[in-house]
């Protein structure tokens, strides 16, 4: 694996070695000790949208092994990638200094392209296509909390987004399944859906109703109704999401045990009530938490084997 740039393109094996290598990690670091395999090592964080988590638990993992990272705002620092210049020579130049970029971005092509002209390894942290990164500490959370993967039932209720598609790649992959309910105009694209399934028969499948979604469902899942760069289109997404929240009548039509989740920024009283938020079947926050131990094990993966 010389990137990370999509679920769809690791193994099952790697994947289950990224997740054991968190676990590991979390251990370590919560007994206190250090690992500092990355001394010397610099990561370039390219970021064109906002972001808390993504960031700070990439420059904590990278402070954490040793290693320092640097944070850059592509449009106001740089001009933009592609704007200034292109991102085959934003790439060949970054390959000079650092040893690893990641980068959220709002087309795919802009990740895939750093990976393509660059000569190191390069990390997905969110684009307008997918979030891998946030599959990956979602799922690392559900082996927490369940001690196991296979036959584990997500049910992810809402917009089917770049977390949706991501999502469903990461149940294909390790044995679970993903039930969507999303409103017809808003499903996951077909294409993406037919994609999961090729990779396990009827892992992933769609439904309009969220209350049939959740029935015998281990987590209930859900993100904004608006991603970054859909601003424009709020109002409309408001009225077309509004039987979608996941609220305490959709926890009640599932299992007693089954609990929610949400990858953040939450927009209380939009796709999830504050009560579910602070309910004891949220794990949420240990959600956002696992960020930092599946990026941990990440950036030692790719570049300290
Ligand atoms: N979930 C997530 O990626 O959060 P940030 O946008 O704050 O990084
Ligand atoms: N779907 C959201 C996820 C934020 C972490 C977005 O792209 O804005």
């Amino acid at each position: 694996m010389d990137h990370f740039l999509s679920i769809k393109d690791c193994s099952a094996d790697q994947l289950e070695e990224l997740l054991e290598l968190g676990i590991d990690l979390k251990k370590l670091y919560k007994s206190g000790a250090r690992d500092l395999c990355l001394e010397g090592k610099i990561l370039a964080m390219l970021f064109e949208k906002p972001s808390l988590r993504t960031r700070m638990s990439f420059q904590t993992a990278m402070i954490d092994l040793g290693g320092q990272a640097v944070y850059v705002k592509t449009e106001e620092d740089a001009g933009g990638i592609g704007k200034r210049e292109p991102v085959k020579d934003f790439a060949r130049v970054l390959t000079g200094y650092v040893d690893c970029i990641m980068a959220r971005t709002y087309a795919h092509s802009t990740v895939t392209g750093l990976a393509e002209w660059g000569d190191v390894p390069v990390i997905n942290a969110l684009t307008d296509f997918s979030h891998p990164c946030q599959a990956m500490a979602d799922v690392l959370t559900a082996l927490e909390v369940f001690d196991k993967l296979e036959g584990i039932k997500f049910a992810y209720i809402g917009d089917g987004n770049n977390v949706a598609r991501s999502l469903a790649n990461a149940c294909a992959k390790l044995g679970m399944e993903l039930v969507i309910a999303a409103p017809p105009e808003h499903m996951l694209d077909e294409e993406s859906v037919q994609q999961a399934n090729s990779i396990k028969a009827d892992s992933v499948s769609q439904c309009s109703d969220p209350f049939k979604a959740v029935e015998g469902a281990n987590v209930i899942y859900t993100d904004t109704w608006v991603s970054m760069g859909q601003e424009s289109e709020k109002q409309q997404r408001i009225k077309r999401f509004s039987g979608y929240q996941v609220n305490g009548s959709l926890l009640g039509k599932a299992p007693k045990d089954c609990r929610v989740m949400h990858c953040l920024p939450a927009y209380r009283g939009y796709e999830i009530t504050d009560e579910v938020m602070e309910s004891q079947q949220s794990v949420i926050f240990q959600q956002a938490e696992n960020r930092l131990h599946f990026q941990r094990a990440l950036i030692k993966y790719l570049l300290a084997r």
